[in-house]
């Protein structure tokens, strides 16, 4: 080993040691950022997902012949130009949904629509003119002693296919940072009046 070889193995051993101390600061700043997630390891694994839910969303549609108290959801648009010129049935081209629905994990309605610990928030909106279809975008909000936080999903809902992705694209609080894909199924309807939406979500970037 010559002189000029000994100088470069130190001087990679000096780069080495400076880049775990640059490392470790980063990481530091990141858990800063987390909120306390210091204990917590943020893992990222597209073939097993680090956390699975499923979740019940109930959708109750206000339709003027029923209670104000009862309903959940609003169409915010008349009925479109388009949607009554295309399609004598209609489907809703153009007609957009707000909503606050209460989200369980059993099926049942809860007693208290309006009082539950998860809430999806958002909207959707139809977007065919000659099938149902919608996109979908909201805000899964929890706010119960397991979770606090939020998860944020967007994406398209063809109603005749028996099961939808939809991708799930960031998260807040105990979701910080998370990702993943939601596969939702309808899993009750009556009428326009109501729905009943099984969600199973799939986060495949998460905090553990
Ligand atoms: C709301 O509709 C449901 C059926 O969809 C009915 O059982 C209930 O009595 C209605 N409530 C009111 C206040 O109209
Ligand atoms: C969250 O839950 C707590 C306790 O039940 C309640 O006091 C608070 O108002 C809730 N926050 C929201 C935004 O619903
Ligand atoms: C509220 O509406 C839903 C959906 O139509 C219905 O199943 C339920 O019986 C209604 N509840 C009340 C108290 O009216």
């Amino acid at each position: 080993m010559t002189m000029d070889d000994g100088r470069r193995v130190t001087w990679s051993k000096a780069s080495l040691i400076v880049t775990a101390i640059f490392l470790l600061s980063l990481s530091s700043s990141a858990s800063v950022a987390a909120h306390g997630r210091s204990s917590k390891r943020f893992v990222r694994s597209y073939d097993e997902p680090c956390k699975k839910m499923r979740l019940y969303l109930h959708d109750i549609l206000y339709d003027y012949s029923n209670s104000t108290a009862n309903s959940t959801a609003a169409a915010v648009t008349k009925p479109t130009a388009l949607s009554t010129a295309v399609s004598k049935s209609g489907y809703f081209f153009g007609r957009v949904v707000v909503f606050n629905d209460p989200v369980t994990e059993g099926k049942a309605l809860p007693p208290a629509l309006e009082e539950t610990a998860v809430r999806a928030q958002g909207l959707y909106l139809y977007d065919n003119k000659e099938d149902y279809t919608a996109w979908l975008a909201f805000s899964v909000v929890f706010n119960s002693t397991a979770h606090r936080g939020t998860l944020n999903l967007i994406g398209a809902d063809p109603l005749a296919e028996k099961t939808r992705d939809i991708s799930v694209v960031g998260g807040t609080g105990d979701f910080f940072m998370a990702r993943g894909v939601a596969t939702i199924r309808t899993d009750a309807i009556e009428g326009f009046k109501y729905f009943r939406l099984q969600m199973d979500i799939n986060l495949y970037e998460c905090y553990v």
